[in-house]
């Protein structure tokens, strides 16, 4: 509600940018979903608005094509996802969400068992409320949010070792333990990696400066040949958002619609996986793969086992992260050591999702559920796997086996990375 009631009426209905929805598209489709699978399909109750099902099918109407649709306004939206919240309340009381062991037809059952369909749904709520916090990054106009600053730097931050080791051997990747563990992270399975070096910290915009002044945008040797193509048409010379001050010779950069000088230390955000991947080449690294983040994020060396954050298994605190929308920028690079992983690594969760060089691919044993227009369908080479959760996203959707995607293209979600190198055997002997 407080990402849609701070503007006006015609500002909820316009659209930002063609890769977005109105914000009040967003604001019924996530009743909308919610009436479909928890008060109709795992509740059994009757829907409050079938008809409005068509208009906020995501499959049936691209992004660009939203506005035009005979949408519900600002209030009637807002009256329509309340009257199906209290639906949902009136579900929670009367159905059994204990764990148990469904068969695989009951799909009710299956839908209720753990809460999973309650979790399910928070996670898409919390999802589009990120993406709605992305449409406000991308609005035009004076600034509307406010949040303040995330903590500063601990003392270490300046010294910490630049990479650290990742001792090779298997590990247990996925889950399915974990209640609200959605369909793409299921089911649990052994991964052998190898050996590797992997940042401490997430690449900051003092790092992507150097790049930049050093001609990485236009140097071939650095890009794919797809990233060289896409540079070169969308004219791209530094991360979105960022323009050069001509007259004060420094780069500047709008953060939900004040324009500052870009922060050094800060990690950066708003790169495609084709600068992330051009990055890396320059630095004579290269991205990790999935395999190799979940492993530094989740591998306990002591007990052999593969944890829920890099932390341990405790639900995420302001001490570990920065998540959920409490300040609206990345955390300067080093923060949060409580949150680090056995490994060092920091920062593995929130702050900026990290975009890995692996495609989006099923796990051995993947079933979709309950919807295959979840993850299903999106599972091939188009698509690249980012990890671990910005400073935008919620904790309830984001653990260390969550697993987000986008084309190699987009760069209005708030995605960063890090970078890896091989370790040899000689490093692993040492680690
Ligand atoms: C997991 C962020 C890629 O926004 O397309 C929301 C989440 N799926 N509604 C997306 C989602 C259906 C999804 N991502
Ligand atoms: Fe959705």
């Amino acid at each position: 509600m407080a990402l849609t009631d701070c503007v006006d009426d015609a500002d909820l209905a316009a659209q930002h940018s063609p890769l977005m929805s109105p914000l009040v598209w967003d604001l019924a489709h996530i009743g909308n979903q919610e009436e479909l699978w928890l008060v109709r399909e795992a509740g059994g109750r009757p829907g409050l608005r079938p008809d409005l099902d068509h208009l906020y099918d995501a499959f049936q109407h691209p992004r660009a094509d939203r506005p035009a649709l005979p949408l519900l306004g600002p209030d009637q939206a807002r009256s329509y996802v309340s009257e199906v919240r209290a639906k949902t309340v009136d579900v929670l009381a009367a159905v059994d969400t204990a764990p148990r062991t469904p068969s695989e037809t009951e799909r009710a059952e299956r839908l209720l068992a753990d809460g999973f369909v309650f979790g399910m749904l928070a996670q898409h709520e919390q999802q589009h409320d990120e993406t709605m916090l992305a449409t406000h990054q991308l609005r035009r106009g004076p600034a509307v949010l406010e949040a303040p600053e995330p903590p500063a730097a601990p003392a270490d931050a300046a010294v910490l070792p630049a990479e650290v080791l990742v001792p090779g051997g298997p590990f247990t990747m996925g889950t399915s333990e974990e209640a609200w563990a959605l369909d793409n992270e299921r089911p649990h399975h052994t991964v052998d990696v190898a050996p590797f070096w992997l940042d401490t910290v997430p690449v900051t915009n003092g790092d992507y400066l150097a790049f930049i002044a050093a001609g990485g945008y236009t140097d071939p040797r650095w890009w794919t040949e797809a990233g060289r193509r896409h540079v070169q048409e969308a004219g791209l010379e530094a991360p979105l958002f960022w323009s050069y001050d001509t007259g004060a010779g420094v780069w500047t950069r709008r953060v939900f619609g004040r324009t500052e000088p870009v922060r050094t230390d800060e990690p950066v955000v708003h790169v495609c996986w084709y600068e992330a991947d051009a990055y890396a080449r320059w630095a004579g690294r290269r991205l990790p793969t999935e395999a190799e983040w979940e492993k530094a994020a989740r591998h306990d060396p002591a007990s052999g086992r593969s944890r829920r954050y890099p932390w341990g298994d405790a639900d995420p605190g302001p001490e570990h992260a920065n998540l959920g929308q409490t300040h609206l920028r990345p955390a300067p690079a080093g923060s949060y050591p409580a949150g680090a992983a056995p490994c060092g690594a920091r920062q593995l969760i929130g702050d900026v999702w990290e975009w890995t060089s692996s495609d989006f691919a099923a796990y051995p044993g993947f079933e979709a559920f309950p919807y295959k227009e979840y993850s299903d369908v999106f599972f091939g080479p188009d698509y690249k796997v980012l990890r671990g959760g910005s400073f935008g996203a919620d904790q309830v959707a984001v653990r260390g086996t969550f697993r987000n995607w986008d084309y190699p293209i987009r760069r209005q979600i708030f995605s960063g990375f890090r970078t890896a190198r091989d370790a040899s055997a000689a490093d692993n002997g040492r680690g």
